[in-house]
């Protein structure tokens, strides 16, 4: 197949032929949805009968409901659009990489002063951490620090015991960051003792005069600085160059361990097996983020009490209107939505779908409308066996980097949710073919 894509080695034309499909896909359909939402602009309740759980028939048609009147019927295929434009599109001549650094970049040398290293602790699932580290590497090279090798959340909601090392390829991170920042696995001995760095955090969203004025003094006076909780402690907007080294660090040092890439490639080849293409689905559907969203999803009042219960967990949540949340678009949309969107946007029944997600807040019944839509349904518990995944189970992040992998290799990339693996997909879409 001419458009097999190789991770990290050569990102052919190919390759990124593939790109602009999944990001218009996701705008594309984010737009359309935003469009008969506000067209039906359903309050809560309608929405209930608007998009009625387990309505849909066998051949992906909405059944009329005796009481109210069918709003519109789905079609099995969508033949409106031609194979090639779901697939494909020129458009992608335009994009180009853009993670090297300019020749006004200093050298790692010139930069890296001595005695002064920051380590930092991640916070979050494996992607938040992702942006974490991320940003390290830039706060380093702003401190004119070394980094000694994050150190991963092992206590958050997703708890994971994994290291670093573990789950990206330290090697290959240390040096692909040779020339931009200097990196080792541990913080030095000091007088023959462990030295402890002191702690501090940062505040989100930190600039480079921020960390001049906040993190620079006390680094300075105590040498080692651990940064704790470190995600969005470091402002959107930066120079360029610093955004360059950002891209570096996210989308050619990262890398996965071999294990876990030799995993995700058997995925993503029992994928290509089962058609021409596929459409890789990030799904998420838990119940605590719907119960965090605020959002209302058709379930009636048992979803209105489940859901209810859970965001008493979160103490300074204020309530608010679920039907203005829905109207302006923040509401994570159903499993249903997602497949009436695909269909709408041109997809046929028989396209291949691989969806990656937690735990689906009403289960089966809660996925029956995509799987009408959408019969073939696939996901890493379903294309490999149990002892292929028994060395990843119990490690959530290392089942999330083999979703991450099967989703970067996607043909089409589409998500419910604006959250960091999307967007770190989005982005690696831009900028990876070199
Ligand atoms: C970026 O740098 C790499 C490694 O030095 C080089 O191989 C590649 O051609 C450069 N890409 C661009 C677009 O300049
Ligand atoms: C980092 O090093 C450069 C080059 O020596 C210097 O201009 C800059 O002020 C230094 N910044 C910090 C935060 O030490």
């Amino acid at each position: 197949m001419a458009a097999h894509r190789r991770r990290y080695h050569h990102h052919t034309y190919n390759r990124f032929r593939y790109l602009i499909p999944a990001i218009s896909v996701t705008s594309g359909a984010i737009l359309m949805l935003y469009g008969f939402i506000s067209l039906l602009a359903p309050s809560p309740d309608h929405l209930h009968h608007f998009v009625p759980r387990k309505s849909l028939s066998e051949d992906g048609v909405v059944d009329d409901s005796p009481a109210i009147p069918s709003l519109f019927k789905v079609p099995v295929s969508g033949e409106m659009v031609s194979d090639k434009s779901l697939w494909n599109t020129k458009m992608s001549e335009f994009y180009y990489g853009c993670s090297n650094a300019s020749n006004k970049f200093p050298k790692v040398e010139t930069v890296t002063y001595p005695n002064r290293y920051l380590l930092i602790a991640t916070s979050g699932g494996l992607n938040q951490q992702r942006t974490g580290i991320t940003d390290a590497v830039v706060a380093a090279r702003i401190l004119n620090a070394t980094l000694v090798i994050p150190k991963l959340d092992q206590k958050s909601f997703w708890k994971d015991s994994s290291t670093f090392s573990e789950i990206f390829d330290v090697d290959w991170f240390i040096t692909h960051l040779l020339r931009d920042v200097k990196v080792i696995k541990e913080l030095p001995r000091k007088g023959g003792k462990d030295w402890i760095p002191y702690n501090m955090r940062v505040p989100r969203k930190c600039n480079e005069r921020c960390y001049q004025i906040r993190v620079l003094p006390v680094l300075m006076k105590k040498n080692a600085v651990q940064l704790s909780k470190f995600d969005y402690r470091l402002a959107n907007r930066l120079e360029s160059d610093l955004q360059k080294l950002r891209c570096r660090v996210n989308y050619h040092a990262l890398k996965f361990t071999d294990p876990i890439n030799r995993m995700g490639q058997k995925l993503v080849n029992r994928m290509r097996k089962l058609g021409k293409h596929y459409i890789a689905l990030h799904l998420r559907f838990e119940p605590d983020m719907l119960a965090f969203s605020g959002c209302y999803y058709g379930g009636g009042e048992k979803e209105r009490r489940e859901l209810g219960k859970i965001r008493k967990r979160w103490k300074t949540l204020h309530s608010n209107n679920p039907d203005k949340e829905r109207r302006q678009g923040r509401c994570p949309l159903t499993p249903e939505e997602v497949g009436l969107m695909l269909r709408a946007l041109g997809y046929n029944k028989d396209v291949h779908l691989y969806v990656a997600s937690g735990e689906v807040y009403g289960g089966d019944e809660t996925l029956a409308p995509l799987r009408a839509l959408f019969p073939n349904i696939h996901s890493k518990d379903t294309i490999a066996t149990k002892q292929e995944l028994e060395p990843f189970s119990a490690f959530s992040s290392r089942m999330a980097a083999l979703d991450f992998i099967v989703c970067d290799e996607s043909d089409v990339f589409v998500t419910n949710n604006n959250g960091n693996m999307a967007k770190i997909l989005a982005g690696r879409r831009y900028v990876l073919p070199l």
